[in-house]
């Protein structure tokens, strides 16, 4: 059970008073009736029915600020009309109070700027504020407009802890402040839990969150149409939109509904979400993903410099039994989930589920950008499926959730206001997700927003955008879209070297699409591999009969394509025992294709969890280790400039029919620091669970990221189990975090994978374990090289082979067969090999030597380099 659910329940419990004698299976919520629901209509003399909500006349402003009224309505107003054609203005400072019942209310404040006597729109600035948190600062209500949805709301979360809500509202000099409604409902306590998994890991939970202030930026029926406020659940009044203007149109989505009266509450309480949410879903139109690209997209706009609360809404809708639908999930390209399987959460179809994420967007690029992929090593998840979508700002630092204005441009072509490009879109996206709309209003926005989105895809999409993918050398200049053969292409860049002769030459042979087709049996889908962002991986046969891994990109893809560039731009330098090497590419009829050695025995991951594999040996384990271990110490030290994969995982390490293991996908990585500078600046990727908490606090990236992240892995390896799983209770969720416990605790063997247990000998773990500690020291300085890494790797399986073979004799002769001795070993530096047995330290010298020999002669270089290491 999550330990969301488990705190869900226990307040669920605590809520009704009931107690644990009731026994552990927790009821259904009880429906919440709210304790306050307050709702003005300022500026009006008699009350406003909207639906079933009762907006009371403004008794309290009255004899301060200036009631008003418009006949203005232009019908985008719908049924808010009556409620926001009325306002108060206020040229001084102004505050309205409420007695509350202390806890979470919502809190919506309603805007429709209008002119009025001599209130001109245009001349509105001002602030509000709560005696906790400011919620808006010399806010323009008019550039969050447009004509077609003419009025907001904006929507906030607040943690009332005193008896009254004050909110007031302070107008900039010269300026006014307006407000067309207030409302306030209260909330029930486990709307939100005390923290969330907070992508960047690191500390797994958001401190404070049960504090914070909160504001709505987006609510949406994934797949489905508005819910209104009447038909909210708990009397709650949020409103929710579809997901449509959000999507991104790259990949056609579907929509999944059920009948609402199928969906049953167990763990996730009825107030979370009404089931008319989780009735309805997008998924891929394609069951058996066919498309190469497939993945569902949304962006979402947000303001910079805040964390935000991601919270996702998942309901099986079609599947019965577990792992017919696994798939990935990324929030801003770091997956928080390599394995999600809807069934298994939730512990049933038509159960509802929500998981939380932090997301802080600090000084970076304002979008988030939420994505579900089929998970491409597993062959049986077919499709993907999300229900429902939330996004809250938190209050910052300075207790503030205000942003900016919205920029507005001098208009252009036809009527209404041009906004600028990037922010437009979303920002109108911003209002209506906070409006509380008639449907048809919008509606008639989101049709608008989804003709925008359209407009700018289709003029950014042209047909016959970039057939070219290869390295610039080749042709990066040309502009010449047609087909580019060998023989005809030329460089773009300068008359010198022939097509040909520029083509790196570890680049391997050419293939003509005609061959790779027959290789892969015109593309067969029963011999894909696998499916990523990139496109798909089939399985295919030479002519020579050798069997190889066909990677056929997908040209529309921006992200394949720079992806690809930066796989092939790597490997065509790199070449080495331990990483995928690649045999041959085609370009022919503008299609990108790599073709690599196959891997008979696919990721690691494969091998160690979630399969019928048999379980691999600790021998074995650790061998591969070593091998991924020795590919990274290549990428790292190997070529000119050191290259950092970005993207370590055991996904990512493949083995091939001997289980030799080989670093794959560098489609992330980045050519690492030249001498003089010790970091590379960049925007954070990577995977949850396996990223540096260091890279992701300073966005810095280092060696010494794929260091941290291989000790996730090396740590994966010994227990079998992810390296998030949010499934465990909250101290086990985080892999790295839970095992270092364990081993500082000396208890590492009660956690190592249960079909390892007993065959292990324990100083092999022990080296095991203090090298994974090193790995995953908080600061990259601390961290060791993975060349040490490596060394101590080997010295592990020295130590365990020795015990098995029931050699210890010659071991005991040396002075690290005991624990003291161990330790000693393995502290500072870490490795120390003048300590070591000379005939251990040799043997090890010489498996090194002996892998080497059967790598090329960079990677010969490279143990010199180890060996001198060892002198540091
Ligand atoms: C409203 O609250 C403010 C701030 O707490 C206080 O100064 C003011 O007297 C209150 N006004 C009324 C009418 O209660
Ligand atoms: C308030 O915002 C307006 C435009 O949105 C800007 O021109 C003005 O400088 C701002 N004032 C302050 C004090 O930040
Ligand atoms: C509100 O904040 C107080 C502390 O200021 C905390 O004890 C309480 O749990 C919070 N309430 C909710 C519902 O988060
Ligand atoms: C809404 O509130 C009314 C009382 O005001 C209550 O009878 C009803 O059950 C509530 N609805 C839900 C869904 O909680
Ligand atoms: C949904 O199910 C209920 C109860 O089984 C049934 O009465 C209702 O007609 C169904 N609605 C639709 C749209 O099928
Ligand atoms: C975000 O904060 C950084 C400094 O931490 C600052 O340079 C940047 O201008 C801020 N961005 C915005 C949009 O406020
Ligand atoms: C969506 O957001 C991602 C991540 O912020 C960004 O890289 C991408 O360019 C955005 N796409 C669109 C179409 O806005
Ligand atoms: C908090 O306020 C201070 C002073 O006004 C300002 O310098 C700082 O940038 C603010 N911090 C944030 C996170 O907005
Ligand atoms: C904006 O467009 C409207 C309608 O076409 C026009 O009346 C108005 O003058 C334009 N405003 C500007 C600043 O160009």
């Amino acid at each position: 059970m999550g330990y969301d659910r488990c705190i869900q329940i226990l307040s669920v419990l605590l809520l009704c008073g009931a107690s644990w004698a009731q026994g552990p299976v927790a009821a259904p919520a009880p429906s919440f009736t709210p304790a306050d629901a307050i709702r003005i209509a300022c500026g009006s003399a008699s009350d406003v029915k909207i639906g079933t909500r009762v907006f009371l006349a403004d008794v309290q402003g009255t004899g301060q600020g200036v009631a008003g009224r418009t006949n203005q309505n232009n019908g985008a107003l719908s049924a808010y009309a009556p409620l926001l054609t009325s306002a108060r203005f206020f040229t001084s400072a102004f505050n309205y109070n409420f007695t509350v019942s202390p806890g979470r209310h919502w809190v919506r404040l309603f805007f429709y700027p209008f002119a009025f006597s001599s209130f001109q729109p245009s001349n509105s600035f001002f602030d509000i504020s709560t005696k906790e948190v400011g919620l808006l600062s010399n806010f323009s209500a008019v550039t969050f407009v447009t004509a077609d949805s003419p009025y907001f709301v904006r929507e906030y979360f607040l943690n009332i802890t005193s008896k009254d809500l004050v909110l007031t509202f302070i107008p900039r000099s010269n300026s006014y402040a307006f407000i067309n409604a207030i409302e306030i409902v209260s909330a029930p306590d486990g709307m939100v839990q005390g923290g969330a998994p907070t992508l960047g890991g690191g500390s797994l939970t958001y401190p404070g969150l049960s504090q914070s202030a909160l504001q709505t930026m987006y609510r949406l029926n994934v797949g489905g149409g508005t819910v209104a406020p009447d038909d909210d659940s708990a009397n709650l009044s949020r409103t929710w939109i579809p997901d449509t203007p959000y999507k991104l149109l790259n990949t056609p989505g579907v929509s999944v509904e059920a009948n609402a009266t199928k969906i049953t509450y167990t763990d996730v309480a009825e107030y979370i979400a009404p089931a008319t949410v989780y009735a309805s879903g997008q998924a891929l139109e394609d069951n058996d993903v066919a498309n190469a690209n497939a993945a569902l997209n949304w962006n979402f706009t947000v303001d910079n410099n805040f964390t935000y609360l991601v919270r996702l809404h998942f309901c099986e809708l079609q599947y019965q039994r577990l792992y017919e639908r696994v798939f990935i999930i990324e929030i801003n390209r770091v997956a928080i989930y390599q394995f999600f399987d809807i069934i298994e959460e939730a512990g049933a179809a038509y159960t509802p589920l929500y998981r939380d994420f932090m997301v802080p967007m600090i000084n970076t690029y304002p979008k988030i950008n939420v994505r579900i992929a089929p998970d491409r090593s597993n062959p049986n998840a077919k499709n993907v499926l999300l229900n429902g979508l939330e996004i809250f700002k938190v209050n910052n630092a300075n207790s503030s959730l205000a942003g900016p204005n919205r920029i507005i441009e001098p208009n252009t072509t036809s009527g209404g206001t041009q906004t600028t490009n990037s922010s437009s879109s979303s920002n109108l996206g911003a209002i209506i997700g906070a409006s509380i709309g008639g449907v048809a209003a919008v509606l008639a926005a989101a049709a608008l927003v989804i003709f925008c989105c359209y407009k700018k895809k289709t003029k950014s999409d042209k047909p016959g955008a970039p057939s070219h993918w290869l390295p610039l050398p080749l042709h990066g200049s040309s502009t010449d879209h047609s087909k580019v053969s060998t023989s005809s292409a030329k460089s773009g860049k300068s008359g010198a070297g022939s097509y040909v002769s520029s083509v790196p030459s570890n680049l391997g042979r050419y293939f003509s699409f005609a061959e790779l087709q027959e290789a892969t049996n015109n593309f067969d889908e029963s011999l894909v591999l696998g499916v990523g962002g990139f496109g798909k991986v089939y399985k295919g046969e030479t002519d020579d009969g050798s069997k190889v891994a066909v990677k056929r990109g997908n040209p529309r893809s921006e992200q394949g394509l720079n992806e690809f560039q930066t796989e092939i731009e790597l490997l065509s330098k790199l070449r080495h025992r331990h990483l995928v090497s690649l045999i041959g590419y085609c370009e022919e009829h503008g299609e990108m294709i790599l073709v690599y050695d196959y891997m008979a025995n696919g990721p690691l991951r494969g091998h160690l969890y979630g399969t019928d594999e048999a379980p691999l040996s600790w021998k074995q384990r650790l061998e591969i280790c070593i091998g991924a271990a020795r590919g990274l110490h290549y990428l790292h030290t190997g070529a000119a400039q050191g290259i950092i994969h970005r993207d370590v995982k055991t996904t990512n390490i493949l083995l091939d029919e001997n289980f030799v293991a080989k670093v794959a996908d560098f489609g992330l990585s980045k050519i690492g620091p030249a001498n003089e500078v010790t970091h590379v600046s960049t925007a954070v990727k990577g995977s949850f669970g396996y990223l540096d908490p260091e890279y992701f606090r300073r966005q810095q990236l280092t060696e010494k990221s794929d260091v941290y992240s291989f000790g996730v892995v090396l740590m994966e390896v010994l227990c079998a189990r992810p390296a998030i799983n949010p499934a465990l209770p909250r101290e086990e969720v985080n892999l790295a975090d839970w095992a270092i416990k364990y081993h500082k605790a000396g208890m590492l063997d009660k956690i190592v994978d249960e079909k390892l247990r007993d065959t292990i000998n324990p100083d092999s773990l022990k080296t095991f374990g203090d090298t994974v500690e090193k790995c995953l020291q908080e600061r990259g300085i601390d961290r060791p090289s993975m060349g040490d890494v490596l060394w101590n790797l080997e010295y592990a399986l020295q130590l365990h082979e020795a015990s098995v073979k029931g050699a210890m004799s010659s071991l005991d002769q040396g002075n690290f067969s005991t624990d003291s001795d161990n330790s000693h070993m393995i502290s500072v530096p870490l490795v120390a090999p003048n300590l070591f047995d000379d005939s251990l330290t040799m043997d090890i010298e010489r498996r090194m030597l002996e892998e080497t020999a059967s790598e090329d002669q960079s990677a010969s270089a490279i143990f010199s380099q180890l060996i001198n290491a060892q002198g540091r």
